[in-house]
């Protein structure tokens, strides 16, 4: 099976700052994968060199078989590169249903649905995180874990084949992070959707997600297993306790 996504050796810089270090990945589709590391790691960089916010100095990247490292990132929407945001932008006047209705407009729909049928699939959406009652309230008046679901929502509504999403579970309480992953899982599993969740801390999102989790550390890429043996890696020990584990030296 050809990768969906595929990083050949991605480096970013600021400036003299390397953010992302000559990363190299392959995500297959369906796949979930967590991306972790402590704050400045190169997570967000990472994220929005795949979806084309910077373009990488170096390095190569092939979605669903086409290269897209310098694709301009309003051309990826429609390839099917979903994305959340780590502080969710709504446009806070218009309604919970009208969002969630652009995130269908700008996805690999794009071009091909309506206003009407746009509201389709967010009414569908709607239903599926369970927002029926805030449905027509204006996006600003809702709760952060409210507009979190809003913001998972709007990008579900993009129908990706691979959805990336930034700290999208941060500050929630563990009981909504476990009903969020579900259905994250459960939709994800349905439509074939490939989910890239980036957290700074090893939280239980990604161990209740993931299949396989990516460490970076400086901006590269450290480790890169299954998600039982990534935790146990003692590199990721490591930075997470900020010291080597015994019989490490030091
Ligand atoms: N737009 C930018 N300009 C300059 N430096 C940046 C910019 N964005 C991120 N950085 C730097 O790149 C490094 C990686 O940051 P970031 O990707 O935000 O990490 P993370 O999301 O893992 O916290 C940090 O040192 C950060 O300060
Ligand atoms: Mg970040």
């Amino acid at each position: 099976m050809a990768p969906l996504l595929r990083l050949e050796n991605v480096t970013k810089r600021f400036g003299g700052l390397v953010a992302v270090d000559r990363v190299s990945l392959e995500i297959d589709p369906g796949e979930f994968i967590g991306i972790v590391g402590p704050n400045g790691s190169g997570k967000t960089t990472l994220f929005n060199v795949i979806n084309g916010v910077y373009f990488p100095e170096e390095g190569t990247i092939v979605f669903d078989g086409r290269d897209i490292t310098r694709l301009q990132p309003y051309k990826r929407a429609p390839l099917g590169i979903g994305r959340t945001f780590q502080i969710p932008r709504p446009f806070a006047s218009a309604t919970v249903r009208e969002n969630i209705a652009v995130g269908a407009m700008f996805g690999t729909l794009s071009g091909r649905v309506g206003v009407d049928e746009s509201l389709e699939i967010a009414d569908q959406t709607i239903e599926r995180v369970g927002l029926q009652e805030h449905k027509d309230k204006a996006a600003g008046s809702l709760t952060p874990v409210e507009k979190k679901l809003m913001e998972i929502a709007r990008a579900l509504a993009m129908k990706p084949k691979l959805l990336l999403m930034d700290e999208a579970m941060a500050g929630m309480h563990p009981n909504d992070i476990d009903q969020m992953v579900a259905f994250i899982k459960e939709i994800a599993q349905e439509e074939k959707i490939a989910v890239v969740s980036m957290v700074e801390h090893i939280m239980r999102a990604v161990v209740g997600m993931a299949e396989r989790v990516i460490v970076l550390h400086q901006g590269a890429k450290i480790v890169d297993a299954p998600t039982k043996e990534a935790l146990e890696n003692p590199k990721v020990v490591e930075i997470y306790l900020g010291h080597p584990p015994e019989g490490q030296g030091c």
